[in-house]
C-alpha cells in the first residue's frame, strides 16, 4: 500500500506539533512499548469516530484510554483499592484495567460499555505526546481491523499509511506483545481478559486474591470483550500451529513456512524460520508480529508454527498465535 502519511522523530518540536493536531481531532500513530497505537482525543466522539473508520474497526470493540500518570486516573475510571494496587506496581507499563468509566470519556470510546479499559504506557515519547495534548488519548493497535499488530513505524506506514496521516517513530516496540488486560470491576474477583508479559501469577500474587483466567465471555450484557472475536490477529496466508514440529517436515513441504520457537538443530532450509535462537521468550514475544507480517509477504501457501510450552508469557504467545491461526 503506498502511504500519504508523514513519519515524525520524536524531537520537541514534532511532539509540540503533534499534539496540536491531537487537539485539533486528528489521529497520530504512536510507539508504545507493547504495539504501535492508533492515537486521539479519548475525550472527543468524533475523534473516536475517525479511529474506528480509520481501522475499519466496528464500533462494538471498545478502545483503550491511555494517560500519561496514575494522578489522571480519577479523571477516566473510578479506581478501587485492587487497581491503585497494580496501577502502583505496574505503571507504567504493559497492563490495561478494565474499571467503571467517568462520564468525560465518551461512549464512543467504550462501544456504549459503563466501563473503561486504562493503562499508562511507559514509552517515553507516547506519555510525552499524552502530557502535551493535556487530554487521555484513545488508542488501539495501529492495524487495519483483524490483522496482525505493528511493532514498528514501518509496519504502520505499509498497512495503514493510506488512511492516517501522522506516524510517530519511536522505534521497534519492546515488549511486541499487547498488553494485559485484567477486569477490575468487580475487584474481589479480578479476571485477565486477555494474556500479556505480565503474567495472571503476578497479578494474584500482587492482589492477594485468585485470578480468574482469559473468559470467554466479558459478562456485559453477551458484548464482544477482547480478543473475543476469532481470528483476531491473523496474516492473509493461513497459520497452522502445532504442538510440536518436526524439522524434517519443512523439507518436504518447501511451499510452507516453518516456524519453530527455537533453532533446530538440523535440516534448515529457506523455508524454516525461529522466534528466538535460544527461544527465550521475550525475545520471541518482541519478535512474533514482525515474524508473521514477513511470512506473510513471503509468497507461502501456509504458515505452520510450534506453540511453546508453559505458563507464564508462553500463555500469551499461545493466545496470539491461536489467534493468528485459522483451524
Ligand atoms: O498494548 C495495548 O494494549 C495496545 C497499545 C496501543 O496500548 N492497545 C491495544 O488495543 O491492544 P486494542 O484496541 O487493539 O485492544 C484492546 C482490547 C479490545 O479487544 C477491546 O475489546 C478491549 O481491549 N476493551 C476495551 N475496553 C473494554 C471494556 N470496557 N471492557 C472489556 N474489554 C474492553
Ligand atoms: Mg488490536
Amino acid at each position: 500500500m503506498s502511504s500519504s502519511a508523514r513519519t515524525y522523530r520524536g524531537t520537541p518540536r514534532n511532539l509540540a506539533l503533534l499534539a496540536r493536531r491531537i487537539r485539533q481531532g486528528e489521529l497520530v500513530a504512536v510507539p508504545t512499548e507493547t504495539v504501535y497505537g492508533l492515537a486521539g482525543d479519548a475525550t472527543s466522539r468524533a475523534s473516536c469516530l475517525k479511529i474506528f473508520a480509520a481501522k475499519g474497526r466496528p464500533s462494538s470493540d471498545p478502545l483503550i484510554v491511555h494517560i500519561a500518570s496514575i494522578r489522571d486516573l480519577g479523571r477516566v475510571a473510578v479506581p478501587n483499592a485492587a487497581a491503585l494496587k497494580l496501577a502502583r506496581m505496574f505503571w507504567p507499563g504493559p497492563l490495561t484495567m478494565i474499571l467503571p468509566k467517568m462520564p468525560a470519556v465518551p461512549d464512543e470510546a467504550t462501544a456504549g460499555l459503563p466501563s473503561v479499559a486504562v493503562r499508562v504506557p511507559s514509552h517515553p515519547l507516547f506519555r510525552k505526546l499524552i502530557r502535551l495534548s493535556g487530554v487521555p488519548l484513545a488508542a488501539p493497535s495501529a492495524n487495519p481491523f483483524g490483522y496482525v499488530s505493528p511493532t514498528t513505524a514501518d509496519h504502520v506506514r505499509k498497512s495503514l499509511g493510506r488512511r492516517i496521516q501522522h506516524i510517530l517513530d519511536g522505534g521497534p516496540s519492546a515488549i511486541g506483545l499487547e498488553s494485559t488486560i485484567v477486569d477490575l470491576r468487580n475487584p474481589s474477583r479480578p479476571a485477565i481478559l486477555r494474556p500479556g508479559t505480565i503474567t495472571r501469577g503476578e497479578v494474584a500474587r500482587a492482589l492477594g486474591v485468585p485470578v480468574a483466567k482469559s473468559r470467554r465471555s466479558s459478562g456485559a450484557g453477551g458484548r464482544i470483550a477482547p480478543g473475543q472475536m476469532p481470528r483476531h490477529y491473523s496474516p492473509r496466508t493461513p497459520v497452522i500451529v502445532h504442538a510440536r514440529l518436526n524439522p524434517a517436515a519443512a523439507a518436504g513441504k518447501k511451499s510452507d513456512a516453518w516456524l519453530f520457537v527455537s533453532k533446530p538443530g538440523t535440516r534448515r532450509g529457506s523455508n524454516v524460520f525461529w522466534l528466538d535462537a535460544r527461544g527465550d521468550l521475550r525475545r520471541a514475544a518482541r519478535r512474533l508480529f514482525s515474524i508473521l507480517r514477513e511470512l506473510d509477504d513471503g509468497g507461502f501457501r501456509r504458515i505452520h508454527v510450534e506453540r511453546p510450552a508453559g505458563a507464564g508469557l508462553a500463555e500469551a504467545l499461545r493466545d496470539r498465535l491461536l489467534r493468528a491461526s485459522s483451524t
